[in-house]
């Protein structure tokens, strides 16, 4: 495999994941409209190229696909990504989210492009009282967002059914690192890291003790890869697989640590529980390990200390990242 094509590459997780396949010698595309990615973020190399295209637009996305006839596969990342602007437009989540999925879908069977990674996410669990969370659990998503990820998910199966597509369905939980922008609700970490730096008292919302699964976005590039190049030990089941730590770490965990490695004392605000916050939420990543070679190889502690380095020192300039 040597041409892929990632939607979403100026994003925060795309543009690991575009340095990664780069790092690799593969030529990647970069199909993104910029609504939340930043071109600055975009790998420079000779071996990319930047498409700045809507996934709404079908016949400017068929562009891509017509020029470069020999993609071999597509890690499809671009969506409206967060839950809370899901909740002020549904309509609108829905159509980046599920439209733009079914017309990189129809092209790839149009153009025969065999291998689909389809970003899916933790969202489409909802509140899950077995933990951690596997991925036979019964869905039942808590934002238009989750259940436009579920969508997504159904299209990407109809479509391997139907066609000659051989599909990825990865489910992430919170996914932190540099590059991430911090008006996310994913980004807590950036936020409190954000916070810490200008002296700002970090905000808790609740009591601190609710949990999530914090895994390093170079973790999430590497699963991604590991899932494009290689073929499941376990072939014909169900393509879904959780791509997380399997370890939860709860938020007053987290601003501890990071007030450590900052060597900063801190004062947190709390400001009372927000309506729809999951309690506790981890992934079982075992389905993943087991048919793949991926593990993730970054502590919460390293992840956390790049993560402090890269925004202190960053700029608007395309960084690379050790
Ligand atoms: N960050 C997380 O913790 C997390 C967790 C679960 C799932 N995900 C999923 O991973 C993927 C990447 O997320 P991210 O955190 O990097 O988000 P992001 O917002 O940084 O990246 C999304 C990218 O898609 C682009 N985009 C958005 N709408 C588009 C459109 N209509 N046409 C073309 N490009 C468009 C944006 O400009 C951006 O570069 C998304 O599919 C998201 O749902 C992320």
């Amino acid at each position: 495999m040597k041409k892929i094509l990632v939607t979403g590459g100026a994003g925060f997780i795309g543009s690991h994941v575009v340095d990664a396949l780069v790092e690799q010698e593969k030529t990647v595309l970069i199909a993104d409209n910029l609504s939340t990615g930043r071109s600055a973020h975009v790998n420079p190399g000779e071996n990319t190229h930047f498409f700045d295209v809507d996934i709404t637009d079908r016949d400017g996305l068929e562009q891509i696909f017509r020029q470069h006839h020999d993609i071999d596969g597509v890690i499809h990342l671009a969506a409206q990504s967060k839950a809370s602007p899901s909740l002020e437009a549904p309509g609108h989540d829905a159509n980046i989210n599920i439209h733009g999925t079914v017309n990189v879908l129809e092209l790839m069977k149009t153009y025969e492009v065999g291998r689909f990674i389809y970003a899916s996410s933790a969202a489409v669990y909802g509140d899950q009282e077995t933990l951690p969370i596997t991925e036979d659990a019964a869905v039942g998503p808590l934002s238009p967002y989750g259940v436009s990820k579920y969508a997504g998910e159904e299209y990407v199966k109809a479509y391997q059914r139907l066609y000659d597509i051989d599909a990825r369905i990865l489910r992430f939980a919170n996914v932190y690192g540099p590059r991430q922008s911090v008006d996310t609700e994913a980004g807590v970490i950036t936020i409190f890291v954000e916070q810490l730096l200008n002296g700002d008292q970090p905000g808790i919302y609740g009591d601190g003790k609710q949990t999530r699964d914090f895994i390093y976005v170079k973790d999430v590039a590497s699963a991604i890869l590991c899932c494009l190049f290689e073929a499941p030990s376990e072939s014909g089941g169900d393509p879904v697989y959780n791509v997380s730590t399997g370890q939860e770490t709860s938020i007053e965990t987290l601003l501890r640590e990071l007030s450590a490695i900052m060597d900063q004392s801190y004062h947190p605000l709390y400001m009372g529980e927000r309506a729809g916050d999951i309690e506790k939420s981890y992934l079982d990543n075992r389905k993943l390990r087991t048919n793949f070679t991926w593990k993730p190889e970054t502590s919460l502690e390293d992840g956390l200390a790049a993560t402090i380095a890269h925004a202190q020192r960053s700029g608007d300039l395309y960084e690379k990242i050790d």
